[in-house]
């Protein structure tokens, strides 16, 4: 929290309307917003989601509606360490039983809880879907396969004498705080206004409201313009300024000449 009881400082705020920036609609920028509330406090707070509702123009219940979808928006302090073993049936076989015992004793707490000094929370997660590396684990959601009561301290160990961890796939295990910073940023840095249209994965090409830059009216706000001016080699720009009312007529008008 700021001196001035806000949660998001100015330069925080500054980043948090970028990102806004980035979406065609305000609302849109929720999940990231969250996220960053998150990376400044560690959970999502009442106090924060009221800050995100004030930037995006919602209610606090809208926001708090998006949030608790989510799991992976806490609503609690999760500590700068997650750890999730799973408790699913070939973890459960192969042992994740003993490597529940094993973190409990070493962490001092019970399964769901987190450590007085805010460091680590051991939870139960379900199937991790990495089956074949039974008993998994996670932290911070990278991924620890075949794990034993022995590793998973170990692993415990290094985090808290601050010595670097590493994945089964070689990513360094980073605090809750700054995978919550990389995920309300991700994209931040990436061209929009006047770009060539991607194609999709399928390799067709996207409608004309999907093009870069492209803001459909927002009710009750938005321009309806392309972002960055110029129109030139993008979507055309909608006759009534309602891009969703467009689309109905045309369609409208295709069922009619059938
Ligand atoms: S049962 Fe544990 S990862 Fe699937």
């Amino acid at each position: 929290m700021t001196q001035n009881g806000r949660v998001l400082s100015d330069e925080v705020r500054e980043t948090a309307l970028k990102i806004v920036a980035k979406y065609p609609n305000k609302r849109s920028a929720a999940l990231p917003l969250l996220y960053l509330v998150q990376s400044v406090e560690g959970y999502v707070t009442d106090a924060g989601m009221r800050e995100v509702a004030d930037l995006l123009e919602l209610t606090p219940a809208e926001v708090l509606a998006t949030s608790s979808f989510y799991t992976m928006f806490k609503k609690r302090p999760q500590g700068d360490y997650l750890i999730s073993v799973c408790r699913n049936i070939s973890c459960t076989h192969r042992g994740a039983r003993k490597v529940f015992e094993a973190l409990e004793e070493r962490l001092g707490i019970e399964t769901g809880e987190c450590t007085a000094d805010g460091r680590f929370m051991l939870e139960a997660a379900e199937c991790l879907a990495t089956c074949d590396g039974a008993p998994s684990m996670q932290i911070n959601y990278e991924d620890f396969y075949r794990v034993t009561p022995q590793s998973a301290v170990e692993v415990v160990n290094e985090l808290e004498g601050g010595r670097e961890v590493r994945s089964v796939r070689g990513e360094p295990v980073k605090t809750s705080k700054e995978i919550s910073y990389e995920m309300a940023t991700t994209g931040l840095g990436l061209p929009t206004g006047d770009v060539e249209p991607a194609r999709t994965i399928g390799g067709e090409s996207p409608p004309p409201d999907a093009a870069p830059g492209f803001r459909p009216k927002e009710q009750g706000g938005g321009s309806g313009e392309p972002l960055g001016g110029s129109s030139a080699g993008r979507s055309p720009r909608s006759e009534s300024g309602d891009s969703f009312r467009d689309a109905r007529s045309e369609k409208e008008r295709e069922g009619g000449d059938a």
